[in-house]
């Protein structure tokens, strides 16, 4: 550690580990969705390996983006953000260590055993017993290294941004551990405690929550400390993100049902979700209009600033994905969308759009920011990246709403006399130039990760150079 290390200096090492971790888990993930990608559109690309099959890699992708890459990004970003609010350095420089290892060695082990086949087969629920008891110890120890940096604050007042991952990290607790207790049978096999309808409530009140606190209630945290910090304006309403955040605590938990419709569930736990989906549209949207107006009299400043285009598109697609979800939500809409690449669509405006958005944001503020520097090495290659991802998002969601709605429309449609329209495979003939579009855009995505990749490396072998004055007092300067 450097000499001139001090009590008041904060542990950035950890924040940096994580950061790096985030853009190379994104290249994996997204590399993996590029490949079952095209995997949708060329079949003979499973190469008849069953560990290279599309079954045991889409997994692996969800997987990987959402828990990998969105995972390093929320706890990259709540160390960074708990310690700068709270002017605490975190508790335990050894915890910290433990909790990036240990997430790492959960990742890992989720890489080597999905492929496998190695499965519990709920979805984002996939991990075997021994990895899930692994994760549980991990996100303990980082909710002890969380709150108790919180608790030995040296400001009276927790800033919103800690309510946010607050929530995120009690809430992701409660549902992995509930979701996954399970009978273990062998090392790599066990029975889950729940059977039938109980188990597929359990698994969707999961399911939705994952939607509502990892890929949701997180990123708002992050949105709250990086859009006022690159804009360099007070939040727009302060009441208004506590009304967010109790709004959508409260609703969030009862939406989960809206993934089982039509099916054996009793129809009022239906109507129940349908309904509290739809409520959910008002908090969603005063949390985007929060961080959009906290812009206005800096408009201009999107003019000359990606990584700020990088905050504020994020918002829009979040904006767009939490008006679709309550739509989809109703019963008679879900019954069109339902099994088609609708919901592929719309989970991607939300994945790519709103999540890997504002995540690429906040690294491009970070990782400078954690080496001593002020700015990315390039930044005309932030911009680039800005254009290229949007496309490639823009591309992947367009193509999907397409082919899903003509998938659903087509579906449905009968002859007179009652027969149906479209035998299956006409529907997959029509749905086919779509994946083709859909794997562009993804190319474009990755493409735009790889662009980072190059940037971020240039930023850090500056930093090793000291090829600029450091602009704050990190603690994993050893100049
Ligand atoms: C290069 C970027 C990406 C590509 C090409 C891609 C591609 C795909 C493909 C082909 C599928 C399977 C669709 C199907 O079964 O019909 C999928 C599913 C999924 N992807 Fe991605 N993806 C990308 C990025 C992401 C990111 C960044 C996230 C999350 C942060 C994400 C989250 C998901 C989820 C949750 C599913 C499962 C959806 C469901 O079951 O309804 N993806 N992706
Ligand atoms: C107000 C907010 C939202 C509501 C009410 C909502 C509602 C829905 C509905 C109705 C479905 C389709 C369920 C089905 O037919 O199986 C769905 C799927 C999904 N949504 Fe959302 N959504 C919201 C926001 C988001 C956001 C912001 C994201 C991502 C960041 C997201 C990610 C997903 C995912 C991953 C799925 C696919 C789940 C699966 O594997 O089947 N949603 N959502």
């Amino acid at each position: 550690m450097a000499s001139h290390e001090t009590a008041t200096t904060y542990n950035d090492a950890v924040v940096k580990q994580f950061t790096v971790m985030t853009v190379i888990w994104g290249i994996v993930g997204m590399l993996v969705g590029v490949i079952i990608a095209s995997q949708l559109y060329w079949p003979s690309l499973n190469l008849g390996l069953e560990w290279f099959s599309f079954g045991r890699l889409r997994p692996l992708h969800t997987n990987a983006v959402i828990f990998a890459f969105g995972g390093c990004a929320l706890l990259g970003t709540s160390l960074y953000v708990v310690q700068r609010t709270c002017h605490a350095r975190l508790i335990s420089d050894g915890l910290a260590s433990f909790v990036f290892w240990g997430y790492q060695a959960v990742i890992v082990l989720a890489a080597i055993t999905l492929p496998l086949g190695l499965t519990q087969g709920k979805e984002y629920a996939e991990l075997i017993w021994p990895i899930d008891i692994l994760l549980a110890v991990v996100w303990v120890a980082y909710a002890v290294l969380f709150f108790g940096t919180i608790m030995k604050r040296k400001v009276p007042h927790i800033y919103v941004a800690n309510w946010f991952y607050g929530a995120f990290i009690i809430a992701v607790a409660v549902l992995h551990i509930v979701n996954s207790l399970a009978i273990p049978s062998s090392l790599t096999h066990s029975y889950p405690i729940y059977s039938g309808a109980v188990d597929a409530m359990v698994q969707w009140w999961y399911g939705h929550n994952a939607v509502g606190f990892f890929l949701t209630a997180g990123f708002l945290g992050m949105m709250y400390y990086f859009v006022p910090r690159q804009a360099n304006r007070p939040m727009y309403s302060y009441r208004l993100s506590i009304v967010h955040f109790w709004a959508l605590i409260a609703i969030y938990m009862w939406a989960g049902p809206h993934h089982l419709h039509y099916t054996a569930i009793p129809d009022w736990a239906q109507s129940v979700g349908m309904v509290f989906s739809l409520i959910l549209l008002a908090p969603s949207w005063g949390g985007m209009i929060n961080g959009m107006m906290t812009l206005s009299g800096a408009w201009h400043k999107l003019r000359t600033d990606p990584i700020l285009k990088f905050l504020i598109v994020s918002l829009s697609f979040y904006g767009m994905s939490t008006f679709e979800g309550p739509m989809m939500s109703i019963k008679t809409v879900n019954a069109l969308s339902h099994y088609t690449d609708w919901t592929i669509g719309h989970v991607h405006s939300g994945a790519l759009g709103w999540v890997a958005m504002i995540s690429i944001g906040a690294m491009y503020m970070l990782i400078p920011r954690v080496v001593g520097l002020k700015d990315m090495f390039s930044t005309k290659l932030i911009d680039t990246h800005f254009w290229v991802h949007t496309i490639g998002v823009v591309l992947y969601t367009v193509s999907m709403w397409i082919s899903g709605i003509g998938q659903g429309l087509m579906s449905r449609a009968t002859n007179p006399d009652g027969t149906l329209q479209y035998a299956f495979i006409e529907i997959v003939k029509f749905t086919y130039p779509y994946y083709l579009v859909r794997l562009l855009g993804g190319v474009l995505v990755l493409a735009g990760m790889l662009i980072m990749l190059y940037n971020m490396i240039k930023t850090l072998q500056q930093a090793k150079q000291g090829f600029a004055a450091p602009v704050l007092p990190v603690a994993n300067q050893h100049a």
